[in-house]
C-alpha cells in the first residue's frame, strides 16, 4: 500500500521528488522572521562554530551555516583552531562561550582530531546552547520526551515527512544507519511518532529483506548506492541522508536515485535533499535556544506550525 501524501506546501513535492530547497527556504524564512522582530527589540541570535584542523568538508559545511546565518539576520562567529590544539584549549574556548549571555549557539564541528575526546567537548557545552542536541542531557530528553534542542538532520527528516502530511503512526520505518547525528536519533524521533521502526546498520545480515519492508525508509551509512532501486517497496517515501562524493566529483545518496524513483511514492534526491534541512533546523534551534533560555516559549516544536 501507498504512503498517504498530503503536501502541505506548494514545490516541495515535484512529481514524486521532494525538494529539501523549497522547504529549507520556508524554514530559513520563518528564523528570519524571528530573527528580524528580536532585533527589533534590541536582541540579536547568534551562532558560534568551532572548527578544529583542515578537514575540507567541515571547512565547507561550516562555510555553509556561517553564510546561512547572515541570510536569517543572524549573528555569527567562525572560531578556527589548529589541528595540533588541546583538548584544554577547546574546553577553555567553550567555558567562554558558555559564559557569554550574547551566545546562543555553541556548534562544534566533527569530526574532531584523534587526540580530543569528542565526547568531553560535546559534554562541556552548555546543553541550552547545545543547537547541534548531542549533549548527553539533550538526548536523553529525545529519548524520553522531548528535548529543547535535538539534532539536526534527524528533526529535518521529521519536518520533511509532516510537511508531506506522511502519516508515521503504524507505518514500518527502517533507517539504515545508527550513527548518533542520523540514524540513531532518526530512529528514536520516528519511535517517538509511533512508527514501527527497524534500524539496520553494517552487521545487519540481508539488507535487502528489510529494506523491501519499508514504508518509510531512510538511509543514512554514506555507502553510494548502497540501497538498490528494486529494493524499494512500491509507494515507499525514501529520505536517503548520505552524502558521497564519486570519484568524477559527483555527489551521490545512498540510494540509487534514479532507479529507486521509479517505485518510490516520494524520494529526496542527493544533492537537494536533506542535506539543505540539516542547515534550516541549525538555524531553527538556535532561534530555540534563544527564546528558551530567556524564559520565553517557541510556539510550536517545529518550525511552520508543523508540531511534532
Ligand atoms: N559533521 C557532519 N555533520 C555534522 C553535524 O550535523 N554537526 C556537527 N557538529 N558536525 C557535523
Amino acid at each position: 500500500m501507498r504512503v498517504l501524501l498530503e503536501p502541505k506546501f506548494e514545490g516541495v513535492l515535484n512529481g514524486n521528488v521532494i525538494n529539501g530547497r523549497v522547504l529549507a527556504r520556508l524554514v530559513h524564512n520563518e528564523v528570519r522572521q524571528h530573527a528580524k522582530a528580536l532585533a527589533a527589540e534590541g536582541l540579536r541570535l547568534k551562532l558560534v562554530v568551532v572548527r578544529v584542523g583542515d578537514d575540507d568538508a567541515s571547512r565547507l559545511y561550516v562555510g555553509h551555516k556561517i553564510k546561512a546565518c547572515k541570510r536569517d539576520h543572524v549573528l555569527s562567529e567562525s572560531i578556527h583552531f589548529p589541528k595540533a590544539v588541546s583538548e584544554k584549549t577547546v574546553l577553555a574556548k567553550i567555558a567562554e562561550l558558555n559564559a557569554n549571555i550574547r551566545v546562543d549557539g555553541i556548534l562544534i564541528q566533527l569530526p574532531l582530531p584523534s587526540h580530543i575526546s569528542t565526547d568531553a567537548v560535546q559534554r562541556a557545552v552548555d546543553p541550552a546552547k547545545d543547537v547541534d542536541g548531542f549533549h548527553r542531557q539533550n538526548l536523553g530528553g529525545m529519548i524520553a520526551r522531548h528535548s529543547l534542542l535535538e539534532p539536526c538532520t534527524p528533526g529535518g527528516v521529521l519536518v520533511m515527512l509532516a510537511s508531506l502530511g506522511v502519516k508515521i503512526k503504524g507505518k514500518h520505518a527502517v533507517i539504515v544507519g545508527r550513527s548518533l547525528i542520523a540514524g540513531r536519533s532518526t530512529a528514536a524521533m520516528l519511535l517517538r511518532a509511533n512508527a514501527t521502526v527497524t534500524t539496520c546498520h553494517r552487521h545487519t545480515e540481508n539488507l535487502k529483506q528489510y529494506v523491501q519492508l519499508a514504508d518509510i525508509l531512510v538511509s543514512a551509512t554514506g555507502i553510494a548506492h548502497l540501497i538498490k532501486g528494486d529494493w524499494i517497496k512500491p509507494g515507499a517515501v525514501v529520505i536517503d541522508v548520505g552524502i558521497n562524493r564519486k570519484k568524477n566529483g559527483k555527489l551521490v545518496g545512498d540510494v540509487d536515485f534514479e532507479e529507486a524513483k521509479k517505485n518510490a511514492g516520494a524520494i529526496t534526491p542527493v544533492p537537494g535533499g536533506v542535506g539543505p534541512m540539516t542547515v534550516a533546523m541549525l538555524l531553527w534551534n538556535t532561534y530555540k535556544a534563544s527564546v528558551e533560555r530567556r524564559g520565553g516559549d517557541v510556539s510550536t516544536y517545529w518550525p511552520l506550525g508543523l508540531g511534532q
